[in-house]
């Protein structure tokens, strides 16, 4: 629990919600406030389960006037908020630390358009990924983005955190496929950014600051977001490895092999595998290797794919690189062969208590952290394992045990944090660093760029109110 264990941690100068403030929420967002302690749980707690805050009111506005008028409220009041979109976060930036209001964009779930020729999809905060995705699906068209959590987290929290997931190696991140947006700030004006054209550079484009600020700046509650033609034929390769460089060889190979059709390049370890094979019960369908590696094509002629994907496994079994191999073309085995990747963090947490960490390195350094730290945490972890988007670099390193463990965490941090700096890695490559991670912000960023980022949130935030105690060091 927070109050156990971030003793330190004191609370913000923010005013304390009153009954009088309660009833004039009420009257901003009717029938749509919970005080209700046992509904209030799951609000406060993260999905993580490891850091649980203790607000007593979750707001669930419907429109942006309804959280321009909220956050004006709170402003003026000087109550601190927390904007929480699917709960989803994985480094407790959407959960309350003290008693923040909690602003839930559950209820902002309508499409507003979507034009079929550009591609562009305008939309509230609230959409559910996968909700938006089945939506353009029907245009042919598919969400630039795609992750494990997709039938829960939203588009807005997608923004806040800049996800990457399975896709960015395809289509690149969503500072490129954010066309515009709409925020509220945390005095309660509205910021309109939302811009639907391809090309627009008149002036600083303001929407780049809130795609990543993690609710630290305002609360999206709008976008425009290109979508790319959705692929009509897709395959899906996995693939047994000896070692680590056998990996990199495959991925360098599959780029020259498959070209413009490559839409995902992921990688798991035996220890993943065998762990989603205990705690989930998935099965793998190749034999067991100490490494492996799932790629995705996608395009639009199924021969021309097919024949593409086999010719380089034949190529990558001739020459050794892969141990065995197994090709997915209809649609059952190819969501069999993805659980097995996207359902990793859920299996973890059946160990019990997962120290979950995700990094970007250099390739020829990636797999070396994993070593190290099984090495480290030998005899006081029931598991590492490493798992991730190698085809961006980012690896997932998680270790678990069957309770939190100060002195486990003593072996992981500052240890895995000075090791990435040591490599020239960022400590937080597509999560963010919420409430969690703030603290080794340095360990990525130079004084310099952490003084502007200071600034920067004084600016548009000088009373503090807006999701405090996260992104931003403590010190
Ligand atoms: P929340 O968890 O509710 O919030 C996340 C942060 O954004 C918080 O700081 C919150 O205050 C802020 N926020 C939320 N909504 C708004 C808003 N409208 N305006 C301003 N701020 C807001 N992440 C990846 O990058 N890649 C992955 O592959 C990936 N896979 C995942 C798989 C699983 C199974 C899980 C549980 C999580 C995964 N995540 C991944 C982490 C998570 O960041 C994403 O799931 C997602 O982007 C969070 O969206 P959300 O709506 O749940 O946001
Ligand atoms: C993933 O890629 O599976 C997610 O980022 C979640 C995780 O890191 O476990
Ligand atoms: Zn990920």
């Amino acid at each position: 629990l927070t109050s156990k264990r971030y003793p330190k941690l004191k609370r913000g100068p923010f005013a304390t919600l009153t009954d009088a403030d309660v009833s004039s929420l009420e009257r901003l967002v009717s029938g749509r406030v919970i005080t209700d302690k046992s509904d209030l749980d799951g609000y406060n707690t993260d999905w993580l389960r490891t850091v649980r805050g203790a607000s007593t009111i979750v707001l669930r506005p419907k429109t942006t006037e309804e959280v321009s008028a909220i956050v004006s409220y709170c402003h003026d009041r000087g109550l601190a908020v927390v904007p929480q979109g699917g709960n989803t976060g994985l480094v407790a930036g959407s959960v309350p630390v003290f008693d923040e209001v909690i602003i839930s964009t559950q209820l902002m779930n309508n499409i507003i358009s979507l034009d079929e020729v550009s591609g562009t999809l305008v939309c509230q905060a609230g959409c559910v990924l996968a909700a938006l995705d089945d939506h353009v699906a029907q245009r042919g068209l598919t969400m630039p983005l795609d992750l494990g959590a997709k039938g829960s987290c939203h588009i807005g929290g997608n923004l806040a955190t800049n996800a990457g997931g399975v896709r960015l190696l395809r289509h690149g991140s969503l500072h490129g496929s954010v066309l515009g947006l709409e925020a509220v700030l945390p005095s309660g004006e509205v910021l309109d950014c939302m811009s639907t054209l391809r090309k627009d550079n008149t002036g600083y484009d303001l929407k780049q600051l809130l795609i990543g600020a993690e609710g630290t700046l305002g609360i999206i509650t709008k976008a425009s977001i290109l979508c790319p033609q959705r692929p009509n034929v897709v395959s899906v390769a996995l693939l047994g490895c000896a070692n680590f460089q056998g990996v990199l060889d495959i991925f360098r190979e599959t780029k020259t092999k498959l070209g413009e059709i490559l839409s995902a390049f992921e990688f798991m370890d035996t220890a993943s595998m065998e762990m989603i094979g205990e705690n989930l019960r998935l099965i793998n369908p190749i034999s067991a290797s100490p490494f492996y590696v799932l790629i995705e094509t996608g395009g639009s002629n199924k021969e021309h794919d097919e024949e593409k994907l086999s010719a380089l496994l034949e190529g990558l079994m001739e020459k050794g690189k892969a141990m065995d191999g197994t090709l997915a073309t209809d649609t059952t085995k190819i969501q069999a062969i993805w659980g097995l990747r996207e359902r990793m963090a859920e299996g973890l947490l059946h160990d019990g208590y997962c120290y979950k960490y995700d990094v970007s390195l250099p390739l020829p350094s990636f797999y070396q952290l994993v070593e190290d730290m099984r090495e480290r945490v030998e005899g006081s972890a029931k598991r590492v394992v490493g798992y991730g988007h190698i085809g961006d670099g980012n690896l997932h390193l998680n270790v678990t045990s069957s309770e939190y463990s100060q002195h486990t965490m003593d072996l992981i941090e500052p240890f895995i944090y000075d090791w990435v700096a040591n490599y020239k890695g960022s400590i937080s490559a597509e999560h963010g660093l919420g409430f969690k991670k703030r603290d080794f912000i340095y360990h990525s960023k130079s004084p310099s760029a952490v003084a502007l980022m200071k600034q920067i949130k004084n600016l548009i935030d000088p009373k503090g109110i807006m999701n405090p105690y996260k992104l931003l060091p403590s010190k």
